[in-house]
């Protein structure tokens, strides 16, 4: 799994460089985890300022122990906290956030306030999986924590519609049959 999220970290990184018009000055990850995405943010735009936010102590630490080169030079600015922590990177022309989407109670009012720390025609780029491509015991054990799951597309683009983004594009890593995760792509 911790090597599947890592991959699909690459990968939406990829993506949203491929669908974004330099420059990117400004860049940041909402729940990096163990900063595997950020390691790579830091490698796409090597000109850029990259903030990463998470609300796990823990988890930043792994990212600060990952990036410690990038944090030393003043690249990287690690900061705990949620979604108006974001506030720190606005106007953010990226905000990428992997396997994050499921932890937000009220997903609209999360994504309206991520997008209002974007400038216009910024990149939401929103990792995620589907329920029925998860494995069976996250299928289990997040809704049971309270969590939502998502069940189609469509169900996430209405969210970010909701939010008042735009242009959304989703795509699948691997095979329809068995993909490998999702990353939506949505512009400010
Ligand atoms: C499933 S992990 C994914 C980590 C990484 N993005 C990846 O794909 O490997 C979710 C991460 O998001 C963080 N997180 C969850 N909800 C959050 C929120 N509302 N605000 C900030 N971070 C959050 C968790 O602490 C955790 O580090």
């Amino acid at each position: 799994m911790a090597r599947g999220n890592a991959a699909l970290s690459r990968w939406v990184v990829e993506q949203a460089a491929a669908h974004h018009e330099p420059p990117v000055s400004r860049v940041a990850e909402l729940g990096p985890g163990p900063g595997v995405g950020l390691e790579a943010l830091l490698a796409q735009f090597p000109d850029s300022q990259v903030w990463g936010i998470d609300r796990s102590s823990v988890m930043l630490s792994q990212s600060r122990k990952r990036n410690r080169a990038a944090v030393t030079a003043g690249r990287l600015t690690l900061l705990e906290g949620g979604v108006p922590a974001l506030g720190a990177s606005a106007p953010a022309d990226i905000v990428m956030a992997n396997h994050v989407l499921y932890f937000w109670p009220d997903p609209t009012a999360e994504l309206a306030e991520l997008r209002s720390f974007l400038r216009p025609g910024g990149l939401l780029a929103l990792g995620y999986q589907l329920r029925q491509n998860m494995p069976a015991m996250a299928q289990k054990r997040f809704p049971a924590a309270g969590h939502r799951l998502y069940e189609a597309e469509d169900d996430v683009t209405t969210v970010a519609v909701a939010a008042g983004f735009g242009s959304v594009l989703h795509l699948v890593k691997g095979s329809a049959e068995a993909p490998e995760g999702r990353v939506m792509l949505a512009t400010a």
